[in-house]
Formats: structure tokens, C-alpha cells, sequence
């Protein structure tokens, strides 16, 4: 047979992906070829002649058949670009989704309010893309983020360390906020919030390979909220804010479980189809 091109690479992946059913054939063909060849997406273009070598196309067929298999295209390369950040994942981490940049916008918009060098807590900060991200807006923010898992945690600290933003950042291993005694201005969290009976419809990209302990908090989602909101809130400064992001019906329960820890929500954030995904929030 001919030497495989990388046109041909392209084509032939492409035409795999479709045949299984996955939602972005060609883009995610093009970015696991482009990462196997060490060309970006617009040079793969310009070299659709060149040919691979036979290392490269055992490679291309190993990751196609991982990417067949659902795995996401992030958790076979090992990165996730989030708040325009390039962030390294593990096993234990979330892939970070685009939806909680919300919470990053939010905590960004009380930057007024806030005092000239805010203290930030990130609770359950997994790959650290929430905590990195704010520190990386706010030069003068310090900030400290904490996983129950320590891989989590290590993940977190050469993220941030990667990002330049490490000297300002603090990881710690614990569970919420137990054991923490400083106070903070902002403290920010996107806990595990999916139900056990939401488990059989998630789709496999997400029930295979994100960590169960990311995604499921008891039988409503509800637990994560109920356990770490009243921590959060003796370790808020007085005219600090907790920003909380949420599933998309859960902002009446979640206001029950603050109103019940003394709570108020300031503002409701919606995402782009306009379901509530942030609430912003303060001591009542
Ligand atoms: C939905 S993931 C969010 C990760 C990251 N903040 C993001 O937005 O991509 C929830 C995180 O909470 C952590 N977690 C779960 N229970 C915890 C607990 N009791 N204490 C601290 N962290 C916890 C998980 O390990 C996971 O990293």
C-alpha cells in the first residue's frame, strides 16, 4: 500500500469517527493527528502530502482506537485548555469544562469590591483550573486550593507552578474545609453535583473516564453542598463571597441548603442557554 499521508490520515480517521457516531469526527481526528505529527491544525493543512512515518501511523492507530473507544480527546492528550490556560490532567482530575469558566467570570466581576490583595479558596480543586485562573487575572490575589485526593492536589501544584502563578498558591489535601483557619475573601467551588440516578444516562465520555469521586454527591447531587457550605461560611471574611457552581435544576435546593447555613444568593448566573449554572453568595 502507499505510504499513508497525512491528508489521507485525516480522511480515513475522520471517516471512523463518523462511522461510530462521535459528535466532532474531523476536528478530533485532526487534533490527534496534528499531536502525533507536532503540527498545529492550520500546518496539517498545509502539509496533507507529507508523509508519515510508520511509528506515526502505529501511533495514529493506537489513538484512534482509544478515541473509538469514547475516550476524550483531552484525557488522551493529557491537557485541557481552560480560561485560555493549558491545564495537565490525571487520572484523578475532572477534564475542566467550559461551562466553569462561568464561575471564574463571576468571581472576576466582584474584583471592585474586593480588598487590594484578596485571599481566595478554591474547595475541591482538582486540576486547580478555577483557583489558577482567578490568581492569573488578580496579581495581587493569593490563594489556596484543596482536594480530597492527593493527585488531585499534586496536579493542582504543577499546574499551577507550570503557569507561573505556584508562588501565590497553596494545595492542600483535606476534606472541604475541615482543619482551615484562615479566612477568605472569595471562596469558589465546583463540587461533585451529579445524582446515583442521573449514573445510568451519563454519556460513556464522562462515566468512563472522568473520577467517580468529580462527579457524584448522594442520590439527589445534593451532598457536596450540604457538607461543605457551612464550613465555607465560617471561613468567609465578612464581606466575603461564596460562588457556588450548580447543575442545571438544582438552584432552589442549593438556596434551601444556604438559607439553612445562615446564606443569602446575591446574584444567579446563567450560562448561555440560560439555565442557572452560578450563584453567587454571602453571608446573610
Ligand atoms: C467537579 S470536580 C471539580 C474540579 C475542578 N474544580 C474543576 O472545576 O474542574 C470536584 C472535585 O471535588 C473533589 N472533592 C470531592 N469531595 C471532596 C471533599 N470532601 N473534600 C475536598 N474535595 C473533594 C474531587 O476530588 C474533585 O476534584
Amino acid at each position: 500500500m502507499d505510504p499513508l499521508t497525512i491528508g489521507r490520515a485525516v480522511n480515513e480517521l475522520t471517516s471512523q469517527f463518523t462511522q461510530a457516531g462521535l459528535d466532532t469526527p474531523r476536528l478530533d481526528a485532526r487534533i490527534l493527528i496534528g499531536h502525533v505529527a507536532k503540527l498545529t491544525p492550520s500546518l496539517l493543512f498545509a502539509r496533507a502530502t507529507q508523509t508519515l512515518t510508520a511509528a506515526q501511523a502505529a501511533e495514529i492507530e493506537t489513538l484512534g482506537q482509544r478515541r473509538l473507544a469514547h475516550e476524550p480527546v483531552s484525557r488522551i492528550l493529557g491537557r485541557r485548555e481552560f480560561w485560555g490556560l493549558d491545564f495537565e490532567l490525571n487520572e484523578a482530575t475532572l477534564d475542566p469544562r467550559p461551562d466553569t469558566e462561568t464561575v471564574v467570570s463571576a468571581a472576576l466581576a466582584l474584583k471592585d469590591a474586593l480588598p487590594p490583595k484578596p485571599q481566595v479558596l478554591d474547595l475541591g480543586t482538582g486540576t486547580g483550573c478555577i483557583l489558577i485562573a482567578i490568581l492569573s487575572e488578580l496579581p495581587a490575589a493569593r490563594g489556596v486550593g484543596i482536594d480530597r485526593d492527593a493527585r488531585a492536589v499534586a496536579a493542582a501544584r504543577a499546574n499551577a507552578d507550570r503557569l507561573g502563578v505556584g508562588a501565590r498558591a497553596a494545595f492542600w489535601q483535606g476534606d472541604w474545609c475541615a482543619g482551615v483557619s484562615e479566612t477568605f475573601d472569595l471562596i469558589v467551588s465546583n463540587p461533585p453535583y451529579i445524582g446515583e440516578r442521573e449514573r445510568p444516562d451519563l454519556d460513556a465520555e464522562v462515566a468512563r473516564f472522568d473520577p467517580p469521586g468529580a462527579l457524584f454527591a448522594g442520590t439527589e447531587g445534593l451532598d457536596a453542598y450540604a457538607a461543605l457550605i457551612p464550613g465555607a461560611r465560617e471561613r468567609l471574611a465578612a464581606q466575603g463571597r461564596l460562588i457556588l457552581e450548580i447543575g442545571v435544576t438544582q438552584a432552589e435546593p442549593v438556596e434551601s441548603l444556604l438559607m439553612r447555613s445562615g446564606m443569602v444568593v446575591e446574584s444567579a448566573v446563567p450560562d448561555l442557554s440560560g439555565r442557572i449554572r452560578v450563584l453567587v453568595t454571602r453571608r446573610g
